[in-house]
């Protein structure tokens, strides 16, 4: 007996040694005292750092972090597109920030089918008529005025500078930009600066964009709406076979939004709501799995592997069915949120066989985006957090430049249902909820979140990835709570991603335990390992027991943490 004891307080020794180190081991990425900012690119990161430095806070590092994307990550920081923005203060108070694109005035719901009924090929995608009115500078202006406290001309020099200077290509930009240059020149009438050969380590000086952010700076936030830009900016759409007039831009309006919050164990998660799924859909999902001990089955095991796809099986089920813009249809958001809704969803899953897509009802419908939105996400030295997700919808939107303001036009407009019951670029079905009218905001599926523990700031998240964008950011979060990893080693994880229709399982390919996936395979789950090179791009900051900050910055994409 004693024998036994002893060979027992040993082996729980070392499992606590064991953990210790695992401990340590965990905190793998940037690690700072204060304050930090991870995105897509060093040079949007490093603006976004030097503003706090100069004693600005989090939504002054905002607008920063997204102009200076807009120079350096042109495939998806804009200031042609929109997004949205989550944000909590020091205080605990917590909002969102909706800037996404809306439809023009003319827009109307058949737009992109032909007299037959049927979807006219890359009029949602490609060109002028895809772009939806541009939200980004609306949205920027609209957070750092009401909380910002540096000026924005303290803000917009150092990005002014940066178009001036230039931007170096890395290596991923160089392909990036060569797989886009047939689809530059079939959409632009004349030659743009993407057209020319550029390789990593060349310096792309961004003129236009510099005076056109100067003509900003002078002028404020209406130089793009009802100022010289918005007119030329119509007048180039237009040119281009769009709809958009001055009349939409001086219409258009960010709008402060009631987020999504939901809670999680001992976590309060706090989301995007409407016009994003993003919220919503995670917070469905999470319900589903809280009753399940993921922890016992074991990280990207076959069981964690089902209860996860099951909820996320349902949970999308539901969202292409019943999301849209709240301004336009009626959403049951408290229903679709609640405990009881997802425990009855999930009262049909057996770890026995997948449940059929075609058996899950309303839900109704799917849907996928782009891969080419980006995230960032900050934490400031006074303790306020922001999380931002912006996008041009595909990389470098429709394609259309104009070589005069120095931008990319988003091509938005593809986001709604172009015809319910039918897939969009991206695979994804459309229902009525998400049908095109005008001056309504599309379907999105971004997901900037900000999670607390135990009452006080834990972790800031969110990723690109279309659809896929709601599934990393729950795995992201699931990994430090459920599996205790850190924050770099979060996100570094291989992630896989349902979404009801089409009924597969997809996983980053060659990442997977091999039996895990035949397991899940002899079990009747589809695996699709070959269509997805990567699932998101996570940048997120973790708070650490000891008040530091730990980063987590992608290594799917050249994204960067900074801070002190
Ligand atoms: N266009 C990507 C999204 O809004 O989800």
């Amino acid at each position: 007996m004693k024998k036994i004891t002893l060979i027992f307080i040993i082996s729980m020794l070392i499992t606590s040694c064991n953990q210790e180190l695992k401990n340590v081991s965990e905190v793998t990425g940037l690690v700072t005292e204060k304050a930090m900012v991870v995105s897509a690119r060093v040079e949007a990161s490093k603006i976004g750092t030097e503003i706090l430095k100069k004693g600005g806070n989090a939504f002054d590092a905002m607008m920063a972090t997204e102009l200076a994307l807009a120079v350096s990550y042109p495939v998806a920081g804009n200031i042609g597109g929109g997004g949205f923005m989550v944000y909590r203060k020091n205080d605990g108070e917590i909002g969102a920030l909706d800037y996404r694109e809306k439809a023009p005035l003319a827009a109307s719901k058949d737009m992109y089918l032909d007299t037959e009924g049927n979807i006219i090929k890359g009029k949602s995608t490609s060109g002028a008529t895809a772009v939806g009115v541009p939200g980004t500078i609306a949205g920027v202006f609209k957070a750092q005025k009401k909380f910002g406290v540096l000026s924005v001309q303290e803000i917009l020099a150092p990005i002014i500078a940066l178009a001036r200077k230039g931007v170096v290509v890395t290596k991923k930009q160089e392909k990036r930009i060569l797989r886009h240059k047939k689809a530059f020149k079939k959409v632009n009438k004349d030659s743009i600066i993407f057209l020319k050969h550029w390789k990593e380590g060349d310096t792309i000086k961004y003129i236009a964009l510099a005076n056109t952010l100067e003509r900003i700076l002078k002028n404020g936030r209406d130089e793009f709406y009802k100022g010289e830009t918005s007119k030329k900016l119509a007048k180039f759409i237009q040119n281009n076979g769009g709809i958009i007039t001055e009349e939409d831009l001086g219409k258009y309006e960010a709008k402060w939004r009631t987020p999504i919050t939901f809670t999680y164990d001992n976590l309060k998660i706090t989301s995007m709501s409407p016009p994003s799924s993003g919220g919503v859909c995670l917070a469905q999902i999470m319900n589903g799995i809280e009753p399940y001990d993921l922890q016992a089955y074991g990280h990207n095991s076959v069981k964690a592997m089902q209860v996860i796809t099951e909820a996320e099986r349902r949970a999308y089920a539901d969202r292409s069915y019943f999301l849209g813009d709240p301004d336009f249809v009626s959403i049951p958001k408290d229903t679709l949120i609640s405990k009881s809704y997802s425990k009855n969803r999930m009262q049909s899953f057996s770890f026995d066989k997948p449940t059929a897509s075609k058996d899950v009802s309303h839900g109704s419908v799917e849907i996928v985006e782009s891969m080419e939105t980006t995230h960032y996400s900050i934490v400031d030295q006074y303790g306020n957090a922001v999380s931002v997700t912006t996008t041009l919808n595909g990389g470098y939107g429709s394609k259309l430049y104009s070589s005069e303001l120095g931008f990319f036009l988003n091509n938005e407009m593809d986001d709604f249902s172009s015809k319910p019951g039918e897939p969009n670029m991206f695979g994804l079905i459309g229902a009525k909820a998400n049908e095109i009218a005008p001056e309504k905001r599309m379907l999105s599926s971004m997901t900037p979140t900000i999670v607390e523990k135990n009452g006080k700031l834990w972790m800031v998240v969110g990723t690109p990835g279309g659809s896929t964008i709601i599934t990393s950011v729950l795995q992201t979060i699931l990994n430090v709570h459920e599996f205790k990893m850190g924050m770099q080693e979060s996100v570094n994880q291989p992630r896989f991603h349902h979404q009801w229709l089409p009924d597969m399982i997809m996983i980053e390919p060659n990442q997977f335990n091999k039996n895990v996936i035949n397991e899940l395979r002899s079990i009747g789950y589809t695996i699709d390992e070959r269509n997805s090179r990567i699932i998101g791009k996570v940048d997120a900051i973790l708070v650490l027991k000891n008040g530091k900050l730990e980063a987590g910055a992608d290594p799917r994409g050249d994204d960067t943490a900074i801070g002190f």
